[in-house]
């Protein structure tokens, strides 16, 4: 809990807030901020497969952020463009599917994909992962998730799919309510899943005016910008405003993979940075 001062909560939202788990908070840890591996370590392997989940397990970074689309057959599969051409070998498997929309293929199609080549020869073979299997290796590493819920306009009821993929596989239970975050781009996608389950907790990705936080604080937990224009001021005001839970809202920036951008915006005091880079970004904060 930041010692920072929050407006009074209710009773009732202070009863409730001792009653759900709290994220690995940097106080929680000890670490401060939290480092979340973008796109996995997106630095090291393929983003978004399960070799750079496991890229940032071998690092020892404990969260990991993903992007998650929908299939034309209904496979919630994790990548981060709308079209497969940047990160997979479609356009040669299926050269007459122009834009090759991830969204206008089939899960089996898809699976049949390419998704490391791209990257470095090291990782031919990878494949697209559903996010099934990449929930599965994220337990497997004991790992923490920051979901994003990508394109949600382009995927009615994502977001009621996400969360049904994540109880089945055990995420919504309280033991791994600590280690998950889901996040997206557009309010109302969000407003959704906090509506859905109030108990998960969400961020908003962007960069909201400080006169409209107490409204985004009623179904976000998170604010989380990019670094651009970022101040110490904005960050005070997020930290100020109390968030669907009764606690104060927290901040996680992205994209910071440089060492001086990291320190500094690190001693704005946000509670975690989003990198492709968590193995500079940690050195880069243990010595300043
Ligand atoms: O987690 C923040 C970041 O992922 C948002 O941007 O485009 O990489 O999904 P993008
Ligand atoms: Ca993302």
């Amino acid at each position: 809990m930041h010692a920072r001062a929050v407006a009074p909560a209710t009773a009732l939202l202070g009863a409730v807030a001792l009653l759900l788990p709290v994220v690995d908070s940097p106080a929680a840890t000890g670490v401060r901020p939290a480092l979340v591996a973008h796109r996995g370590a997106s630095a090291r392997a393929p983003e978004n497969t399960l070799a750079a989940v496991d890229a940032a397990a071998g690092l020892g970074v404990a969260w990991v952020e993903n992007d998650v689309q929908r299939t034309r057959d209904g496979e919630l599969v994790v990548v981060h463009d709308e079209s497969l051409s940047r990160t997979t070998d479609v356009e040669e498997v299926f050269p007459g599917r122009s834009p090759w929309k991830v969204k206008d293929f089939t899960a089996a199609e898809i699976a049949r994909l390419d998704a490391g080549s791209w990257f470095a020869p090291a990782f031919v073979g990878t494949r697209v992962p559903t996010l099934t299997q990449y929930l599965r290796r994220v337990e497997l590493h004991h790992q923490k998730l920051l979901l994003e819920v990508k394109n949600p306009e382009l995927y009615p009821g994502i977001e009621q799919q996400t969360l049904k993929v994540l109880g089945d596989e055990g995420w919504l239970d309280r033991r791994h309510r600590g280690r998950l975050i889901v996040q997206s781009f557009s309010a109302d996608s969000l407003r959704a899943v906090h509506d859905l389950d109030p108990a998960v907790t969400t961020g908003l990705l962007g960069r909201p005016a400080v006169a409209d936080l107490p409204a985004c604080a009623r179904f976000a937990d998170l604010i989380n910008p990019s670094h651009v224009s970022l101040s110490p001021e904005y960050v005070s005001a997020v930290h100020a405003t109390a968030g669907p839970h009764g606690r104060p809202l927290r901040i996680f920036v992205w994209t910071v993979d440089d060492a001086a951008l990291a320190r500094s915006v690190a001693g704005f005091g946000v509670d975690g940075l989003i990198t492709d880079q968590p193995d500079v970004v940690r050195q880069a904060l243990a010595s300043p």
